[in-house]
């Protein structure tokens, strides 16, 4: 009979929430070889309830919160302002005050919509914050107070977030051309396509080296303000973006009948690029929010690869 050698470290225990989001649901598989994963829908912990996320956190016990819920309608969030301010600011603050007190460790997302996309180059950490509309107005307020509050964090910004599931460009994209001989997509804004799987390995990556090197990096992380940049390599439009979600579809056009929606004939014959001014929407984009990689991979070791050959292995995952 196999002998033990001394006590074993205790598990780690990890609280996400957000769980049936694009990030969340990947998380809750990314992140179970560390320890405990409790994940949270909505339903089971709504972030516009302060008290509850800070019982959240106390009750679970967690040593490390990856918050993945937000308020991402970037368009509606100009009609509820009130509302995606409790959810991308004031919750992430009550988690880091909580986590402040018990030593435990956040991982928290956040946006390149909190530059004005006016920058000829790809953003760095550093740059000037400015804002365009009430999501990243709040999710940069829900950055501040994360720094403020004195806890250890890691804060990534991401962009252009995609999977196969949730809401999202590709499907989105994939639903119209079923519809539509010809689609019309903005052409003037740039950015990196980040596939959800992708930013959850990266976070279980970046959590490993965060519990395993705890005191170095939360020293680290506080001296560097804990913002990090994570996008997939590469840049493009979102009329670039949509004509390789239809070519990599039909690249897969052997796909079996039995999948679903991706299993579906598309419509579609032209993608037409337009100028921003010509799709008028509530949330003014920046033109710009293109963001350098390079402290997520001097820290962490972390390179995403280029934005097209994500998007293929993303499709890929549709076939059953
Ligand atoms: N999506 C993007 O393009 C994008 C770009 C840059 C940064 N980010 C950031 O990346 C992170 C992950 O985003 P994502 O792409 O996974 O977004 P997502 O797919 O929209 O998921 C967000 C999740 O938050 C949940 N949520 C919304 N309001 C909530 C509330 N009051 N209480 C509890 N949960 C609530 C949603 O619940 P339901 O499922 O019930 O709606 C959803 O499951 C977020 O911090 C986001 O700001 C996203």
């Amino acid at each position: 009979m196999p002998t033990t050698s001394g006590p074993e470290t205790p598990a780690v225990r990890i609280l996400v929430t957000g769980a049936n989001g694009q990030v969340g649901w990947n998380l809750q598989r990314t992140l179970s070889p560390l320890g405990d994963v409790v994940a949270l829908s909505r339903d089971q912990l709504n972030l516009s309830n302060l008290d509850a996320v800070a019982q959240a956190v106390r009750d679970t016990g967690a040593n490390l919160v990856v918050n993945a819920g937000a308020y991402t309608a970037v368009d509606k969030a100009e009609s509820e302002p009130e509302l995606a301010r409790v959810v991308n600011a004031l919750a992430p603050a009550r988690m880091a005050e909580e986590l402040a007190r018990s030593g435990g460790t956040l991982i928290h997302y956040s946006t390149d919509y909190v530059f004005d996309g006016t920058k000829d180059s790809a953003y760095v950490e550093d740059d000037p914050t400015a804002p365009l509309n009430v999501y990243g107005q709040t999710k940069l307020e829900g950055e501040q107070a994360i720094a403020a509050s004195g806890c250890a964090y890691v804060i990534l910004r991401t962009s252009w977030v995609y999977d196969i599931r949730g809401k999202n460009f590709l499907r989105t994209v994939l639903r119209l051309a079923r519809e539509r001989e010809e689609l019309r997509m903005v052409g003037d804004q740039f950015g990196a396509p980040t596939w959800a799987r992708a930013i959850a390995e990266a976070t279980l990556v970046i959590a490993v080296q965060l519990l395993r090197r705890r005191n170095t990096l939360d020293a680290q992380s506080r001296a560097d303000g804990g913002i990090f940049h994570l996008t997939a390599a590469g840049q493009t439009s979102w009329a670039e973006f949509a004509d390789a979600i239809i070519k990599e579809y039909d690249d897969c056009c052997s796909w079996p009948a039995d999948s679903g929606e991706f299993g579906q004939p598309l419509k579609v014959k032209n993608i037409v690029s337009i100028a921003t001014a010509e799709y008028p929407t509530p949330a003014k984009r920046p033109l710009n929010s293109v963001l350098s990689n390079a402290k997520v991979q001097a820290v962490f070791g972390i390179a995403l690869p280029e934005w097209r050959s994500q998007l293929r292995l993303a499709m890929q995952d549709a076939i059953r």
